[in-house]
């Protein structure tokens, strides 16, 4: 058992399936107590259905970009969890594009997607935790390092550092932790679905283009789900007292950058 997560109550957002549901999924094999969202609710509830063996666990349906529902989010799943202890903040990914081609739109949505929701569930959280407080945001390995055709990420994504780093010096004398976490190439159903689109694409065969992203980790594979979520459970644990204001990449090396 990972010390300090049993008995833990934990809202992990984007969770019906992909980093979040592992994350969930890793928190409820723990011993803590879950609530997790999305904006779908058949596939809320079916996530929900498919963790509930593994102990108590709620679902919230919320679009994350909406502040309000940030908002509501953040309330109503420590109402039901009677406190939070842990804020596992998770989003949906933004849409791929370029600079040449995305619109104002979509700049406006991915800032309320990947920014604007998590300064909104950070203060509505620490209004809510007490001292001993863990919150952590999972990013990504584009915080570090651009990665072509995922402007909206590459851009927005760096205000996460701004975050972390803020709440982390802010949020210290009241004893609550705030650290993120970057995932790389992660297997998920997202990253299966980018690779087959890329397939079609460009007329090349799914095993070739994963070998081409592969070549690059210098661990040889694709992370998994649950590698990036036992690194939030670490953040959430009594393992890391004297971590605060971090962020961790997970990525099998990919990240080159000093
Ligand atoms: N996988 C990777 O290699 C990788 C690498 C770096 C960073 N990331 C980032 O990590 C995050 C999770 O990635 P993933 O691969 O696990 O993605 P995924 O498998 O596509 O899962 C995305 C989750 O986000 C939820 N979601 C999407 N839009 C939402 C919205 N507006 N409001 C509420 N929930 C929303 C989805 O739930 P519903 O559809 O049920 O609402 C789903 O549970 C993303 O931000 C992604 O960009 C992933």
């Amino acid at each position: 058992m990972i010390p300090g997560i049993k008995g833990k109550r934990v809202l992990v957002t984007a969770a019906s399936r992909g980093i979040g549901y592992a994350t969930a999924k890793r928190f409820l094999e723990e011993g803590a107590t879950v609530v997790i969202s999305s904006h779908d609710e058949s596939k809320l509830n079916k996530a929900v259905q498919s963790l509930s063996n593994l102990g108590p666990v709620k679902g919230i349906k919320a679009d994350l970009t909406s502040s309000e529902e940030v908002s509501s989010l953040v309330r109503e799943a420590a109402e039901r969890l009677g406190g939070l202890d842990v804020l596992a903040y998770i989003t949906g990914s933004p849409k791929p594009g370029e600079m040449t081609n995305l619109s104002d739109q979509d700049w406006e949505d991915g800032f309320k997607l990947l920014i604007m929701s998590a300064v909104v569930a950070v203060r509505e959280a620490t209004k809510l935790m007490k001292r001993g407080g863990r919150i952590i945001l999972s990013a990504s390995m584009t915080l570090l390092m651009p990665l072509p055709r995922l402007d909206l990420s590459n851009v927005l994504r760096l205000s996460i550092a701004g975050i972390v780093k803020s709440a982390s010096i802010e949020l210290a004398q009241s004893g609550i932790l705030v650290n993120g976490v970057l995932p790389g190439w992660t297997m998920t159903e997202r990253i299966e679905q980018i690779i087959e689109e890329r397939s079609i694409k460009e007329g090349r065969r799914r095993e070739e283009i994963e070998r081409e992203i592969v070549k690059d980790i210098p661990l040889g594979r694709y992370g998994k789900p649950e590698e990036i979520a036992n690194a939030i459970l670490f953040l959430a644990s009594d393992l890391s007292t004297y971590i605060t204001g971090a962020l961790i990449p997970v990525d099998g090396g990919y990240t080159k950058c000093i």
